[in-house]
């Protein structure tokens, strides 16, 4: 069958991430969860790394390797061989992987690590740039979007079944900050591409956004 690239953006909590590992076990290809990605960085080269000279930087990522693996929710993503895990998925460092995405070095490393992957395999990517930047010639290209305020409730909800202490407030601020700086940042901010499906998931189940995902790529 021929390769196809769906790709899906949106702001922080809006469900990237759930939506993207069911539609790649619908379509049967791997997904790749991109911010996955800068989080992974942000988390190896350590807070304030984001004020290191472009040398230094360069160094470090030479050592860096992607690697991808698996089919739908089973797609595992590797850093130099070991899966990338549960350390990385934090509101702080969130925010570290946010700062390190405003720097040309990095996304420009990143980009040829996520086109290289799209070259090999058929991929549901999300992020903030697929449709845009990384995979302008995507199969389908979708743009999930939703209130801060619900954004923040589901983060919530999420964080009091895992059974862990959550202020809605904070989130709200926290979500609402790292959106601001990945909207404004000067390279390759987050927005929806001009021949993007953007879906307002705010009143929607995620059976419903599934399904609306679904008939997207079946047209
Ligand atoms: O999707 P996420 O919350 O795991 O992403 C963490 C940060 O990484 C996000 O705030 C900005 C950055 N990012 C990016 O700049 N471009 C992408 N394609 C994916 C993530």
């Amino acid at each position: 069958m021929a390769k196809r690239i769906v790709t899906i953006d949106g702001p922080a909590g809006v469900g990237k991430s759930t939506m993207a590992k069911q539609l790649a076990r619908e379509l049967a290809i791997p997904y790749l969860d991109t911010g996955a990605m800068f989080r992974a960085i942000a988390w190896k080269l350590g807070e304030g790394s984001w004020e290191w000279d472009e040398a230094r930087l360069d160094e470090a990522l030479a050592s860096f390797d992607f690697s991808l693996s698996g089919v739908g929710e089973d797609s595992v993503l590797a850093l130099n061989g070991v899966p990338i895990g549960a350390e990385i998925r934090t509101e702080e460092v969130g925010m570290w992987a946010s700062n390190v995405a405003t720097l040309p070095v990095i996304r420009s490393f990143l980009k040829t690590a996520q086109q290289s992957l799209g070259e090999r395999f058929s991929l549901v990517a999300e992020g903030r740039d697929m449709g845009t930047v990384i995979f302008p010639d995507a199969t389908h290209k979708f743009f999930l979007d939703a209130t801060v305020e619900e954004r923040a409730r589901r983060r919530y909800r999420q964080l009091q079944e895992m059974g862990k202490d959550a202020d809605l407030e904070l989130l709200k601020e926290q979500i609402a900050k790292r959106d601001d700086q990945d909207r404004n940042r000067a390279v390759a901010p987050l927005k929806a591409a001009d021949d993007a499906v953007t879906i307002d998931t705010t009143t929607l189940t995620i059976p419903d956004v599934f399904q609306a995902l679904v008939d997207g790529v079946q047209r």
